[in-house]
């Protein structure tokens, strides 16, 4: 009954990184080019849940705006826009902050993660799931392509819109979430693997961005953590450092584990390190290019996510439109 549509958003925290374009924005230009109806909104409301500067965050959403560009999205095809000039998103947010609970929200791990790094925990970082509820549900999403790390905040979305049609009568599709069920969907910091790649490690070291430089991408790679064994292979349990190397180099050069292992049989883990790391270079080498070229361009961009922004606001006021019909308000 309802049109296939796709949402997905990236926090501009600070610049993406290898667990974002593999986990997701990666599979996000496949969608895109099988010509799927697709919505991608640079969440800005969201990275103010914890503490930032304001004029890195006005870079940054323009640095996310160029890297996706430069990964593949094509304004033309996909709604391209930033989240804070469509009002609804927020409007959408404080409805259905009433459908769900506290000790709902407690649950959630990337909060629990979080808000272990903050003595007083800001109300926003508590909510922020229904806030990314709110933005899939205003655009009636049935799919979103995500990382494995936000199975748990797609299943509040489920919840939300259930307890939304439920109450006031159907409205919304039940999106169901598009993850890679390969290990694929969950990169780790270089320098704590027990832990996810994230735009908010407090360890910068551990996470690649799209726009490094190759001597950063080297370094990094470099001081990646592994273990006390000198050889190559793949046990994502018992050896997360080294399996995170070995997953990053199958995913960018196209190659299954098992051959990316094989190959490696010689190494020892320095020198594979460094056949990570010119794999890594060689296929982020044209992606830093284009990133460049869309920063230099201020005004296209501004344009771009104008336009964006135009298309989306369209969809989401209908929705409201409809939403405040059903609650009385
Ligand atoms: P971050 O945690 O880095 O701020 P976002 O919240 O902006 O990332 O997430 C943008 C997309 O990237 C989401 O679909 C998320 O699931 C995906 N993602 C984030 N980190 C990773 C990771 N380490 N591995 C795989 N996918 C990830
Ligand atoms: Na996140």
């Amino acid at each position: 009954r309802w049109q296939k549509k796709i949402f997905s958003g990236i926090q501009p925290t600070g610049s993406m990184h290898l667990g974002n374009y593999l986990g997701a924005v990666r599979k996000w230009t496949e969608l895109q080019n099988k010509r799927e109806n697709i919505t991608i909104s640079i969440v800005d409301m969201h990275s103010i849940t914890m503490p930032h500067n304001p004029p890195a965050l006005r870079e940054n959403i323009f640095l996310m705006a160029a890297t996706l560009l430069a990964c593949g999205i094509d304004p033309s095809h996909t709604t391209l826009f930033v989240q804070s000039s469509v009002l609804e998103h927020s409007e959408l947010n404080w409805i259905l902050n009433s459908l769900t609970t506290m000790p709902r929200l407690a649950q959630l791990p990337q909060f629990k993660e979080k808000s272990r790094t903050v003595r007083d925990v800001p109300l926003g970082l508590f909510v922020y799931p229904v806030l990314q509820a709110a933005d899939i549900m205003l655009y009636k999403a049935t799919h979103v392509p995500v990382g494995a790390d936000q199975v748990q905040h797609i299943q509040l979305a489920q919840h939300l819109a259930r307890g939304f049609n439920t109450r006031y009568g159907d409205m919304f599709p039940i999106c169901n979430p598009l993850i890679e069920e390969n290990e694929g969907s969950r990169i780790l910091s270089l320098r704590e693997p027990s832990k996810k790649m994230s735009k908010s490690d407090l360890s910068p070291k551990g996470t690649i961005n799209l726009n490094d430089s190759p001597d950063q991408i080297t370094e990094k790679i470099k001081k990646a953590v592994t273990d006390f064994t000198s050889d190559i292979s793949y046990n994502p349990n018992a050896r997360p450092g080294v399996s995170n190397l070995v997953n990053i180099h199958a995913l960018v050069t196209g190659q299954s584990i098992e051959s990316v292992v094989e190959e490696a049989k010689q190494l020892d883990t320095a020198q594979y390190k460094e056949r990570v790391s010119e794999a890594v270079i060689e296929h982020l080498r044209p992606i830093r290019e284009l990133i460049n070229k869309h920063l230099s361009n201020r005004n296209e961009l501004i344009y771009i996510l104008e336009m964006g922004s135009e298309k989306a606001r369209k969809v989401a006021q209908a929705t409201m439109t409809e939403v405040k019909q059903r609650l009385g308000l």
